[in-house]
């Protein structure tokens, strides 16, 4: 199975992937937007993938289309991407229709969390520059949302909404894993 796993900027999305990983073994986790920074650096586009949202939109959606490529032959993944992406011209669909079809996915699991935490962890992590976000968390949050129901419309893949509330990866995580376990 294939599963998206969406989450805004700050809300642990990853934390909460690589702690589910440990329960399982035969999915693999790949980040998206790694997968499409690597491209951009080669490209001589940006450094750092706190950039990649401020790529003009064209040069985005090439960068989309060659990582589904590279993801739509791969097999029990989680992909750790993106819904709605705010960039500074408007909101960029992470999943637009052409990507969801190469890439034929089973699950669309979003991860939440209270607005408050998710500023708090934005503001611990120095490591990246998000000082042009306007787009409120709780906002942002209900926009995937609907983002999500449109993709799961488009693909039938079913919608998970799991709660990473603080301090409780490791329920998250276990939501996450059961999510994933085939019934
Ligand atoms: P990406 O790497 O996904 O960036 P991001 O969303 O900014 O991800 P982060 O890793 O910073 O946040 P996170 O929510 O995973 O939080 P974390 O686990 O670190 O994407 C990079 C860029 O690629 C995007 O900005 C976009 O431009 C581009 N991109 C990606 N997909 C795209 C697509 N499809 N189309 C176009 N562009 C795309 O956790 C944060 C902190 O919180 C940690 O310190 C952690 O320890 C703590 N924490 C987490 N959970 C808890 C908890 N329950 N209690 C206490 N602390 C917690």
């Amino acid at each position: 199975m294939k599963a998206l796993v969406i989450g805004i900027p700050g809300v642990g999305k990853t934390t909460v992937l690589n702690k589910a990983k440990e329960k399982l073994p035969n999915y693999k986790v790949l980040n998206f937007g790694t997968q499409m920074l690597k491209t951009a650096k080669k490209q001589g586009t940006v450094e750092d993938r706190d950039q990649l949202r401020k790529l003009p939109a064209n040069q985005t959606k090439k960068l989309q289309e060659k990582t589904a490529k590279k993801l739509n032959k791969k097999e029990n993944i989680l992909i750790d991407t993106h819904l709605a992406v705010e960039t500074p011209k408007g909101i960029l669909p992470g999943m637009p229709k052409w990507i969801l079809n190469k890439l034929n996915i089973d699950r669309i699991i979003l991860i939440e969390s209270k607005p408050q935490n998710i500023n708090k962890r934005r503001e611990k992590d120095q490591s990246r520059e998000r000082s042009d976000f306007k787009l409120p968390p709780k906002e942002h949050q209900e926009l995937n949302r609907h983002y999500a129901a449109t993709a799961s419309t488009l693909t039938g893949a079913l919608v998970k909404i799991i709660k990473n509330k603080q301090g409780k990866i490791n329920k998250a995580a276990k939501q996450l894993a059961e999510t994933m376990e085939e019934k």
